[in-house]
């Protein structure tokens, strides 16, 4: 993959809004693969067996120890609660906080089970104890996850059939080191995304319009502790972190980044009900994404250049823009999509090559989620 074809897999032109109203819908958007919805991967399995963790050692075995110790083999139950509070709280939501919440618990789910996949694919396709022990426990608190959400979009009959959807899902290609960068960032976003939330809701009950987000605590946990095996990993073998990587570290970096801005401004209402800005909730986590990286990249995007944000937006806007002409397609919609494409491409570029902030990687890899 180079950098053109890393830019066309994330196609800002794939952004769909349809609306989930039947089983049937919630199953279709589940397998629909774009940038700003969740993919399934695969990768080099010979090559993941070679993984050498034997220069971080002691961190390695305290972090698999944690893993066996298991702390939230309990967590994901409903409680009593559960059942009421979701009748009492959904009858109330709006249609179209409805949908983003739909969409919010479908693209949550794929990317759980997403995870789920890759990790059990790598377990039974490589021999490396190390490598194959730590696959069965992310495996393992994946589909805890992946389970737990399904039961929500359940309760909306909705529920996505995870078989067929293995089956059917489009398998992207990465090599190991992108599979590495990639996963590391989306495991710790994904815990920078959950314990804003959780914070915010916890300050503010009222506007906690569903029961799950009172497990995102201790589930974010899990997400970090995964990112944690990844950071490990990559701090095991240095030349992943130096030379040409780098300006592959940027491009995940910003993809991620810019993936995540643009998907959460199609959700309005959503942050609206939890009582958040989008723009101030993705800075947010932005911010403390920045600051657990530094435990393994040598670089930070600098998001508080004055282009960064405006750039963001920019994309964004592109994004709506490609959606609204694909409403009415025929051969000028189809030109105008692609002027927009480029537009967005240049964009990408520009924010691409901003100057990046140095950072010294920490002799302690290991790091808390204390936020
Ligand atoms: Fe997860
Ligand atoms: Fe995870």
């Amino acid at each position: 993959m180079n950098a053109q074809t890393a830019f066309m897999e994330t196609d800002f032109t794939q952004l769909l809004v349809d609306s989930v109203d039947t089983v049937e819908d919630a199953n279709k958007k589940a397998l629909v693969s774009t940038v700003l919805a969740p993919r399934f991967y695969t990768t080099d399995f010979a090559a993941m067996d070679k993984i050498d963790v034997s220069s971080v050692r002691k961190e390695w075995d305290n972090m698999m120890q944690e893993y066996e110790g298991d702390n939230n083999h309990d967590h994901f139950q409903r409680d009593a609660e559960f059942a009421n509070e979701v009748k009492a709280t959904m009858s109330k939501l709006d249609d179209h906080l409805r949908q983003e919440f739909y969409d919010f618990l479908i693209g949550s789910l794929t990317s759980e089970f997403s995870g789920c996949i890759l990790y059990n694919e790598v377990r039974k396709n490589i021999s490396n104890p190390d490598i194959k022990k730590l696959m069965t426990y992310m495996a393992r608190d994946e589909s805890r996850h992946a389970g737990f959400i399904n039961q929500s979009l359940k309760d909306f009959n909705f529920g996505i059939d995870l078989g067929e959807l293995k089956k059917n899902k489009k398998y992207t290609y990465f090599r190991p080191k992108f599979i590495f960068y990639a996963t590391y960032l989306s495991e710790k976003i994904g815990y920078a995304r959950y314990i804003t939330i959780f914070r915010q809701l916890e300050r503010n009950p009222d506007k906690r319009f569903h029961p799950i987000f009172r497990w995102f605590e201790r589930w974010c946990n899990d997400e970090f502790r995964h990112g944690e095996s990844f950071a490990l990993i990559m701090r095991a073998d240095p030349k992943l972190l130096k030379g040409m990587n780098v300006w592959w570290i940027r491009f995940f970096l910003l993809a991620v980044y810019a993936t995540m801005y643009v998907r959460d401004h199609t959700r309005p209402a959503m942050h609206d009900a939890m009582g958040l800005n989008a723009t101030e909730y993705d800075f947010e986590v932005f911010r403390i994404t920045s600051e657990i990286t530094r435990q393994v990249f040598p670089i930070l995007l600098d998001i508080d250049h004055s282009y960064f944000k405006k750039g963001l937006d920019d994309l964004t806007a592109l994004s709506n823009a490609i959606n609204q002409a694909k409403e009415n397609p025929g051969f000028f919609s189809t030109l105008r999509q692609a002027w927009l494409a480029t537009k967005a491409f240049v964009v990408f570029t520009k924010l691409y090559f901003l100057p990046v902030i140095p950072s010294e990687l920490p002799k302690n890899i290991r790091i808390q989620p204390t936020w």
